[in-house]
């Protein structure tokens, strides 16, 4: 089993440098050994310029998902002789689709304001409940499934659509959207609905094509989420009346 690995890296300082370009670093490798700790042991005692995210190391922040040898992921927890090929080389290349600040630093401001969109928030009800919220256990899934997501975006950076059109909200914000549409609390059902229902960049966007679950790191499903928007938004009148009892139900 070989104990040197070559990095090869994509760079891209769009300062001095047309286009990207690739460029290889020799590493030891061990068993122990994560894709996150070869690019440090780059920057340290190869080359300072290299520059990549990364915060937590323990796939907890999201800041460290790239590219390697095409599929997006976390690097901190993914061994690098997983990676290697069979002449022991892996490559790897920012998150696509997103604008390239340098190297493997990508620009997340849409992604960002796309999450924002959805409103990720809760929204009160006018009423004030008096009684205990009771939650389902399919409302209680689609808070843990949302809550679980480290916004990494790596699912969002996988998703073709994403690829051609950049108002779509994605799956990392509809994941968030279907959380607040399932939250029983929440007083800003219809508003939501609407929101998302909207044609250039609601849920009729998926493709279905279900890249966002491969890409997902915590094995979230946001392809599943956004199914069920589609459902819910299909009956939305009777589910709004429902949820509108229900909470009249809370009060008195
Ligand atoms: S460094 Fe935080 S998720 Fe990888």
């Amino acid at each position: 089993m070989t104990n040197q690995a070559i990095i090869r890296v994509q760079r891209f300082n769009p300062d001095v440098d047309e286009k990207p370009y690739w460029q290889n670093f020799t590493v030891a490798v061990t068993d122990e050994t994560t894709l996150l700790n070869a690019l440090q042991e780059v920057k340290t005692t190869q080359d300072g310029s290299l520059t990549f995210r990364k915060s937590c190391r323990h796939a907890i922040c999201g800041s460290c998902a790239m590219n390697v040898n095409g599929r997006n992921l976390l690097v901190c927890n993914t061994p690098l002789r997983k990676m290697l090929d069979s002449r022991g080389v892996v490559e790897i290349r920012p998150l696509p689709y997103l604008p390239i600040i340098k190297d493997l630093v990508v620009d997340r401001t849409a992604f960002w304001e796309q999450y924002l969109a959805v409103k990720p928030w809760l929204i009160p009800p006018e009423m004030e409940a008096e009684k205990e919220y009771r939650m389902s256990q399919e409302e209680v899934d689609a808070l843990h499934e949302a809550e679980t997501c480290i916004m990494c975006g790596a699912c969002y950076s996988a998703c073709p659509v994403i690829a051609t059109n950049k108002r779509y909200l994605g799956p990392h914000a509809l994941q968030k959207a279907f959380q607040r549409v399932m939250d029983p609390r929440d007083g800003g059902l219809a508003e939501r609905l609407d929101m998302l229902e909207q044609d250039h960049y609601g849920i009729y966007n998926c493709h279905t094509i279900t890249e966002c679950i491969t890409a997902c790191p915590k094995g979230l499903n946001p392809a599943r989420a956004i199914s069920m928007l589609r459902y819910l938004a299909m009956r939305r009148e009777q589910f709004e009346a429902e949820r509108v009892e229900r909470q009249k139900g809370l009060v008195g």
